[in-house]
């Protein structure tokens, strides 16, 4: 294990009953309160990313060039966009918002999904990602799966490749990763 995971680790603070009873709540504002350990989880997606080409996949080379090189990132909101943007300048991809109703002003497609405490739906801007583009989805915790798994049928609707989807944070015990139909899931961190 890369020993910046650790000190990462070590800055995500538990608090437990929030938002409600029975829940135990990663909470990330910590984490970035401290520079090193905000700018290590970024390190750490960007060197598996980075250079790496994530569009490096033969069937799909000469169906999309132009987006080869760049790759798209989508962050899922809120806290996904604390952690896809700087990922995503720092490999020289454009950055896609998926975003909760009514938020975004032109055409949309959108996925309704059940939360580890909720219910909620994903936009997606209508043209935002083309077809054959290669996607990257990046949101800072997987729980249940379902808010991935959303991203992930918007992508697909349109005609996307969902190459892999990196979170920060993984709560295998609620097996969220078994609804990502076989998608590769990177995570930094897991809490049983
Ligand atoms: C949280 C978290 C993930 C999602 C994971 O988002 O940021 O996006 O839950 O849960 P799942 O794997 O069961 O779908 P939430 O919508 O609660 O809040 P946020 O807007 O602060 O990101
Ligand atoms: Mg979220």
């Amino acid at each position: 294990e890369d020993p910046r995971i650790h000190g990462i680790k070590t800055k995500i603070r538990v608090v437990p009953n929030f938002p409600k009873p029975g829940i135990m709540f990663q909470d990330i504002t910590t984490l970035l309160l401290d520079p090193k350990a905000f700018k290590d989880t970024i390190d750490l997606f960007v060197e598996r990313y980075k250079g790496k080409n994530i569009s490096v996949v033969a069937d799909r080379f000469s169906f999309c060039p132009s987006k080869i090189d760049k790759g798209t990132f989508k962050g899922i909101e809120a806290r996904g966009f604390i952690f896809g943007p700087p990922i995503a300048l720092a490999i020289g991809a454009k950055f896609v918002p998926l975003r909760k109703p009514k938020k975004l002003p032109g055409d949309v497609i959108f996925e309704e999904y059940t939360l580890e405490y909720g219910k909620d739906r994903l936009e997606m801007h209508v043209g935002a990602v083309e077809l054959g583009e290669r996607a990257l989805v990046v949101d800072d915790l997987i729980a249940t799966g379902g808010t991935l798994c959303a991203a992930m049928n918007l992508l697909e609707r349109v005609g996307a490749e969902v190459v892999e989807c990196a979170c920060l944070i993984e709560l295998p015990d609620l097996q969220g990763r078994e609804r990502l139909n076989g998608k590769p899931l990177y995570v930094l961190v897991e809490y049983q």
